[in-house]
């Protein structure tokens, strides 16, 4: 796709991966509408990237299925098109830590955003992307956690990420189905260690899905135990550059992957571990082995 003109609608775009994307977009020529929940990033984020090109921001909360259809009425009416969608908004589930002591607002939180959230933003879009008649593409951010294999102490977060790759894949199958000019994708952010928001991502939690039982963060799952647990499992532990990221998955973009995202082929043997143990009867391998 030539990006020139082109509008793109990046949820979660204030920081993270999701700037990285508005960053890589606005290099290609194309218009970008940041939807994000958090007001002064959002703001700080188009400021900053308002040199870049053509870049505005609109406060969305995508677990809100009104703010969503808002953006949408706020796109359409200003813009007059989407063409591509990033549905790339996401949040943990507050720490992770063994599952039973996972709380059902962890579940709730999380779910509201990477699943309802995700679902809500194709469900919105996509119709109106599909009726304009024109190419276009939809990007959905899941995560090699839960997506690929479930790292056992993000339960939660890794169960939101299987629901996305599975949503995605079915919404692409069914689009190629009917022979439509949109194309879904689903995008595993990878190639080393992420220094992004997400280790924080409790700031945007909602007071009423607050943990009945505060606790402090489980065992495993601050950012240097993370880092120091891919190095152990030989698994790449630089940080990325997320402007790099960005650009990387519209270079896959072009190629016309499904798959988005580097450093997808080294999912392959652990597939193959899964795929054997599960035909088996096993207990598969997971993330991090
Ligand atoms: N960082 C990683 O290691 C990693 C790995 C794989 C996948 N991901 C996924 O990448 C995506 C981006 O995460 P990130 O790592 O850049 O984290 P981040 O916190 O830096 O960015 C997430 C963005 O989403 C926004 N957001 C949170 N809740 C929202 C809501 N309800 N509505 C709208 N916006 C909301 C945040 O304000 C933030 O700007 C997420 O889907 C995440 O699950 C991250």
């Amino acid at each position: 796709m030539d990006y020139e003109g082109k509008v793109a609608v990046v949820t979660g775009g204030a920081g993270g991966i999701g700037r990285g994307l508005v960053h890589a977009l606005l290099t290609r020529g194309a218009r970008v509408v940041v939807a994000d929940v958090e007001a002064p990033a959002l703001s700080d984020a188009v400021d900053q990237l308002a040199s870049r090109g053509t870049v505005r921001g609109v406060r969305t909360d995508v677990a809100d299925p009104g703010s969503v259809e808002a953006l949408a009425e706020n796109v359409y009416t200003t813009e007059g098109r989407c063409d591509l969608l990033f549905a790339n908004a996401g949040v943990t589930s507050g720490g992770g830590g063994l599952p039973w002591e996972q709380e059902i607002n962890d579940w709730r939180w999380c779910f509201s955003v990477n699943v309802f959230g995700v679902a809500q933003t194709v469900l919105t879009f996509l119709p109106r992307m599909l009726a304009a008649g024109t190419p276009g593409e939809i990007v959905a951010t899941s995560s090699g956690d839960g997506g690929v294999a479930p790292v056992p102490y993000a339960s939660v977060y890794a169960s939101s990420k299987a629901a996305v790759s599975c949503f995605i894949e079915a919404v692409a199958h069914q689009l190629r189905t009917v022979g439509a000019l949109v194309g879904a994708h689903v995008f595993y952010p990878g190639g080393g260690l992420l220094d992004t928001g997400l280790w924080t991502a409790g700031r945007n939690r909602p007071a009423e899905l607050e943990r009945v039982r505060p606790r402090p963060p489980a065992p495993g799952t601050t950012f240097p135990e993370f880092k120091a647990q891919l190095e152990a499992a030989g698994l790449p532990a630089d940080i990325v550059d997320l402007d790099w990221l960005g650009t990387t998955v519209l270079e896959h973009l072009d190629e016309g992957r499904y798959i988005l995202g580097p450093g997808s082929e080294r999912f392959a043997p652990l597939l193959h571990a899964r795929a054997d143990a599960i035909a088996k009867g096993e207990l598969p391998p997971t993330l991090l082995h």
